[in-house]
């Protein structure tokens, strides 16, 4: 059974492991390189709106994806997710779909955010059918955002649009017409 829930200061050395293990096995796949971050340690502050899940298999970490949302007053309502990974050997059986929809689902319980954002590589194609699935859109494509390795690789920024929270007072009116 695969289990999911928020990363804690004591999860920090598993997290690494696999942070650097997707950044040097998979780096295909990533912006970063290991060199950005050596530390690579949990990227968020165990906040509400500031969080790691992982999911666990057996007691070991295979899976992680972090969201951040941002406190500038302007741009509160926006977060967004990044450090998404899947260990390769469990990719493809549904870890990642899990981890999403947990994450989507403590963001939908952050008052005042509207959009959840993530930039991914546009040869990425398994991760845009994931995003595409839960809902996320693209909303722009930068040209040879990234260099890896002497290729330049479009990057997708894509949306997600969450529905604010309606009170007991809206549904009635809903409920109404009005
Ligand atoms: C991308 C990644 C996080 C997805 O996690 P995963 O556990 O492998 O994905 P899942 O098995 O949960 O698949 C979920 C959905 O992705 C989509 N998907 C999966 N494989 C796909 C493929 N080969 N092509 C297109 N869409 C695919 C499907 O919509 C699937 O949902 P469905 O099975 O209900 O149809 C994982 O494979 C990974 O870590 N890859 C390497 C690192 C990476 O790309 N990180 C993201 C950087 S932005």
């Amino acid at each position: 059974m695969i289990i999911v829930r928020a990363l804690e200061p004591g999860d920090n050395a598993v997290y690494q492991r696999l942070w650097l293990q997707g950044l040097t096995e998979q780096s295909s796949f990533f912006r970063s390189a290991p060199e950005d971050d050596p530390a690579a340690n949990i990227p968020t502050r165990f906040a509400p709106d500031s969080f790691t899940l992982g999911a666990f298999f057996e007691r070991e970490l295979i899976g992680i994806v972090s969201l951040e949302r941002d406190h500038r007053v302007k741009l509160r309502h926006r977060a967004l997710i990044f450090r998404m990974f899947v260990r390769p050997s469990a990719a493809g059986g549904g870890v990642g779909k899990i981890l999403l929809q947990e994450l989507l689902r403590l963001a939908q319980g952050i008052a005042g955010l509207r959009y959840t954002y993530l930039t991914v590589l546009a040869s990425n194609q398994r991760a845009i059918g994931l995003y595409s699935s839960l809902g996320f859109e693209a909303f722009a494509r930068e040209p040879g955002a990234v260099n890896i390795d002497g290729n330049f690789v479009d990057e997708l920024q894509m949306a997600r649009q969450h529905t604010p929270d309606s009170g007991p007072i809206d549904k009635m009116k809903l409920r109404q017409g009005l």
